[in-house]
């Protein structure tokens, strides 16, 4: 059988940026999947001002693939405003790994959602409405 990942998949597996916990965090989220039963967690630190996400930490409890798509949308997330980091998707983060197993899709899937949690997190402690749903593509 042909070994299925690819070699940033396994570079960001072995070291994953941005792994830990954040004390301080303006927003969390924890999602588990339905799927394999895993969860991730991911933090943010954002700019009240301008809405920049200026740092984002992860703990996975999941998969091989699911530590490097997380790993992958912190290094996305950096930098970005909320609007923006939004809208990374996981074939985005795939892509960016390029590419995951098919049957692995739903880990990369869990990553995102742990960032759209967190952003959700941080817009409901801040009053802050969500202008538009994010797709699921
Ligand atoms: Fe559970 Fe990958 S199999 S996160
Ligand atoms: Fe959950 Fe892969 S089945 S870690």
């Amino acid at each position: 059988m042909k070994f299925p990942y690819s070699k940033k998949v396994l570079e960001h597996f072995q070291n994953p940026r941005n792994v830990g916990k954040m004390e301080d965090a303006d927003g969390k989220g924890l999602e588990g999947s339905p799927a394999c039963g895993d969860m991730v967690a991911v933090y943010l630190k954002v700019n009240e001002d301008t809405k920049v996400i200026e740092d984002v930490k992860f703990e996975s409890y999941g998969c091989a693939s699911n530590i490097a798509t997380a790993s992958i949308i912190t290094e996305l997330a950096k930098g970005k405003t909320l609007e923006e980091a939004k809208n990374i998707s996981w074939k985005q983060a795939t892509e960016e790994l390029g590419g995951l197993p098919p049957v692995k899709a739903h880990c990369s899937v869990l990553a995102v959602e742990g960032l759209r949690a967190a952003i959700r997190d941080y817009e409901e402690k801040h009053g802050l409405v969500s202008a538009k749903e994010p797709t699921t593509e």
